[in-house]
């Protein structure tokens, strides 16, 4: 879902770049707020260079799937490291930049992504984002399922082309 929306935001030009959460180290945020005293993180891990990345970005597509009605922990522990642009001198760097969140999961029944998409809504909402669209996918429980939901895949690629084009 992720591709077919960047694929979409390349197509009107756009310079995408995608990262798997699972191939970096992402720490947990235990709320020490250095990052609020101008220190760096005192997590050390990659983190640190994808705050650089968010920051120059226009846009940021999120993806998860649903694990037990939330986003998966490593999602979870990405966006508690938001934290960091919760403090008034990091407000802005990342106030009004544009939001998209692809979530599929297996459960036919969307109310199964109701707490997920509480969570990005109300995050990304306090953080003064601009969550432009929010894509469910219901009913793929299989690795690669994703590819036999041909509408929702053409609905991801126009969303990437319309947030592409907001820009
Ligand atoms: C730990 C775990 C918890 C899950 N919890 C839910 C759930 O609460 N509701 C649901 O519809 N699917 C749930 N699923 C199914 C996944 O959302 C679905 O299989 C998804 O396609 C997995 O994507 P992945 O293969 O990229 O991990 C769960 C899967 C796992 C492994």
């Amino acid at each position: 879902m992720v591709n077919k929306i960047l694929e979409g935001a390349k197509s009107e030009g756009a310079v995408i770049d995608s990262i798997f959460l699972s191939d970096y180290k992402i720490k947990e945020c235990d709320g020490c707020h250095a990052c609020w005293k101008g220190l760096g993180c005192a997590k050390c891990d990659d983190m640190n260079k994808f705050y650089e990345k968010i920051i120059d970005s226009d846009a940021i597509v999120f993806g998860t799937p649903v694990y037990w009605y939330g986003p998966t922990a490593l999602m979870k522990g990405f966006i508690d490291r938001f934290v960091y642009f919760n403090c008034p001198e990091n407000r802005e760097k990342i106030r009004g930049k544009s939001a998209v969140v692809a979530i599929p999961f297996e459960e036919e029944d969307e109310k199964a992504s109701v707490a997920t998409v509480e969570i990005f809504e109300k995050s990304l909402g306090y953080l003064e984002m601009n969550l432009t669209d929010v894509l469910l996918a219901p009913g793929v429980g299989e690795k690669g399922a994703i590819l036999e939901k041909k509408i929702i895949l053409e609905r991801a690629f126009n969303t990437g082309k319309m947030l592409a084009r907001s820009l």
